[in-house]
């Protein structure tokens, strides 16, 4: 982990004053969601309270914000739509409180990873979960005792990030977790073996560049690969019992580009919460590539249709980025204007982000590009975030940068 990294974990939600502008009733509900407390111990952190907690996943939405902006934009039982679902937070919470999410991702793992924490279980099935872990530990041990070879022919990238004895173990476990076949522990198991993957490599992080050396000793990758399970099973029972009665079906959660949205049920939707993916930060492909080859998903979609992909940016010239960026979501909200009933509420959690020397300022580009998109800003809440990363630096000199929840209303 760089300093910068460091820095930025220790840093995220790091409260500190907030601006208002526009229907102030309004802006005092975005105000109160982003205003949540830094994240200080493990133990009472709600972004790691029960399912949030499983599987890291890059710049998830911090918990209590979904929470307060489902409740205060959504009416009673009312569908709410995140259509950059990422791991599932607004969707979660809004089964929580008792409304009907849907949620749409361009990332496979997302979509993976939020409908195995959207569907509600059976004690039964979670004791099962963890038998059928225990099975894969033990398959992965015995062929660890009789030094059998890898199961299939292991992808040279894989070679170069794993030392040899934890490849082996962790496709043994993939291999073991594979068989059960027709049963859907298979997809919790793989989600599983894909939360400890960066741990027992040689990245340095998910979001992270560069690989670092490591020493793991025999039988580490099985004892964490049981331990996450054991893990999933017992955050899946807390989020039981948090849900309200009778216990709602699964969220409805399915592969869709924001831009097109093609694929959600018929009817209205009643508000729409997300955070879409900061201009030229993340490279959901890149940081996702070694878990998508793992649980053997396809990355084209993401290649294809991937926004504000920072590699992408980079082959921006910077004077051309904000235009970029405005097409993109000129994009996304005529998909969302499509769905959306007329007057209800696209609340959008975004951050300001650079390209070279050029500041991207979130709230003024979404303000310009929603008016020409059938969409009048109404309100926003804004926070100063640090901006560590050095080569950016400069953007941020005039202004500070900052994170806003912006709400947008159907005209
Ligand atoms: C900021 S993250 C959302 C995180 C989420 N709120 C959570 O709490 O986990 C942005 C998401 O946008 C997705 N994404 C990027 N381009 C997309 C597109 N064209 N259509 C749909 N999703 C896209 C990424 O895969 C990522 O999951």
């Amino acid at each position: 982990m760089t300093e910068d990294d460091r820095k930025r974990r220790a840093l995220t939600h790091v409260g500190g004053r907030i601006d208002t502008a526009g229907d102030a009733p309004d802006a005092k509900l975005l105000a109160h969601a982003i205003d949540v407390p830094p994240s200080t111990d493990a133990d009472g952190d709600p972004s790691r309270a029960h399912v949030h907690g499983f599987h890291t996943y890059p710049a998830r939405m911090h918990p209590d914000t979904a929470s307060r902006l489902v409740k205060a934009f959504s009416p009673e039982k009312g569908r709410v739509l995140d259509p950059f679902c990422g791991s599932g937070t607004v969707l979660i919470e809004a089964m929580i409180a008792g409304h009907n999410p849907l949620g749409t991702d361009l990332n496979p793992l997302a979509v993976r990873l939020a409908r195995c924490k959207t569907r509600p279980r059976e004690e039964a099935e979670l004791e099962a979960l963890v038998e059928k872990a225990t099975e894969c530990a033990a398959h992965a041990e015995e062929r660890r005792r009789t030094k059998a070879g890898a199961t299939r022919r292991l992808p040279q990238e894989d070679v170069e990030l794993f030392e040899p004895h934890v490849l082996l173990e962790l496709d043994s476990l993939r291999d073991k977790a594979m068989s059960f076949q027709a049963d859907r522990s298979q997809q919790d198991l793989m989600l599983v073996l894909s939360s400890v993957l960066v741990k027992l490599s040689r990245k340095r992080g998910d979001t992270a560049t560069g690989t670092a050396p490591r020493r793991t000793s025999p039988g580490f990758a099985s004892k964490v690969f049981l331990q996450k399970a054991g893990e999933l099973a017992r955050a899946m029972s807390a989020f039981r019992k948090l849900l309200p009665t009778p216990l709602p079906r699964p969220a409805f959660v399915k592969p869709d580009n924001a831009t097109e949205l093609t694929s959600l049920p018929a009817g209205p939707v009643d508000a729409v919460v997300t955070s879409p993916p900061y201009a030229a930060t993340y490279d959901y492909l890149e940081h996702h590539a070694m878990r998508l080859r793992w649980l053997g998903l396809s990355a084209s979609a993401l290649q294809r249709g991937e926004m504000g992909s920072r590699s992408a940016y980079r082959r921006v010239p910077p004077a051309a980025a904000a235009g970029e960026w405005s097409r993109e979501l000129a994009r996304f909200f005529a998909a969302v204007g499509r769905s959306l009933k007329p007057g209800g509420p696209l609340v959008l959690l975004m951050a300001d982000s650079a390209v070279g020397p050029v500041a991207l300022r979130a709230d003024e580009i979404v303000a310009e590009t929603a008016r020409a998109c059938g969409f009048y800003p109404a309100a926003r809440a804004s926070q100063v975030r640090p901006h560590f990363h050095g080569p950016t630096m400069a953007a941020f000199r005039a202004r500070p940068r900052a994170e806003h929840a912006i709400l947008l209303r159907k005209t």
